[in-house]
């Protein structure tokens, strides 16, 4: 597979698209195709089988468009899905997504951390091997947080009702101070300061993008896959609701300060 081929890159909908912009920024010279799958989202509250098949729905959807590497961009088509796609796809490089609570356990230990994600990621035995990797070193409280993805997929980043949803969700959690909190969704980051606001200034943010970006990075060049371009790439993006104003406001979300 030519290594000038585009990256494909998936997620339920547009949260993929805060994994997509850590892409770019590491792999600048690299064409990518991204898809989101708003018209069958969330993915979060679906039964486990129900997302594998939505997964390969999606891996064929790129396969079929010629992309060398696919990077999920979900934590829960990764937590549900990954192992049968390699397993499924061999010959094409598969890299996918888990919250980051790997580097917040070792920037804080003994620490408190606070895990948001999906239900379906934290239901998982992905998550579940994960975090009993660290439950001796820190304190880890894994909030589900359903609802949450669509706020960002009806563009809503700050206001009254999402204030009250976070407050209700990682207000009880908040007894104890907090060191850090892992945004285990890949629409979250998109809510980053709506976050802040409920947790206050002290407690470190993290999200795994930038780490899928680095892995995918370590991949293509082991697998001599790098295009050779140092800069200029392209991106496409496209979603299985074919809306326009859905298409703008992925547009919006790729450029718009975190
Ligand atoms: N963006 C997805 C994730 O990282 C989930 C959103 C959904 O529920 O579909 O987990």
């Amino acid at each position: 597979m030519p290594c000038t081929d585009p990256i494909g890159v998936f997620d339920s909908g547009l949260g993929g698209i805060s994994v997509l912009r850590a892409l770019r920024l590491r792999l600048p010279g690299e064409d990518f195709l991204y898809y989101g799958d708003s018209r069958r989202a969330p993915y979060g509250d679906k039964p486990l089988e129900a997302v594998q098949a939505l997964c390969d729905d999606a891996v064929q959807w790129l396969l079929h468009r010629g992309v060398k590497a696919v990077v999920i961009a979900c934590n829960t088509a990764t937590a549900a899905a990954a192992a049968q796609l390699r397993a499924r796809y061999p010959y094409v490089p598969i890299i996918g997504t888990e919250p980051a609570l790997k580097p917040a356990a070792e920037r804080h230990p003994g620490g408190h951390i606070l895990v948001m994600a999906t239900e379906r990621t934290l239901h998982e035995e992905k998550y579940h091997l994960l975090s009993q990797q660290f439950e001796t070193r820190a304190r880890v409280d894994a909030i589900p947080c359903p609802g949450l993805m669509e706020f960002v997929e009806q563009g809503i980043f700050s206001g009254p009702k999402l204030k009250a949803y976070l407050r209700a969700h990682l207000g009880p959690h908040l007894d104890r101070p907090v060191d850090a909190v892992v945004l285990g969704c890949t629409h979250y980051p998109f809510l980053r300061s709506a976050i802040r606001q409920i947790v206050g200034p002290d407690p470190e943010i993290l999200d795994g993008s930038d780490g899928i970006a680095r892995q995918t990075q370590r991949r293509l060049a082991l697998l001599g896959l790098q295009n050779p371009r140092s800069d200029g790439g392209s991106v496409t993006l496209c979603n299985s609701l074919d809306d326009p104003a859905m298409l703008q406001r992925m547009d919006q979300l790729l450029n718009r300060p975190l």
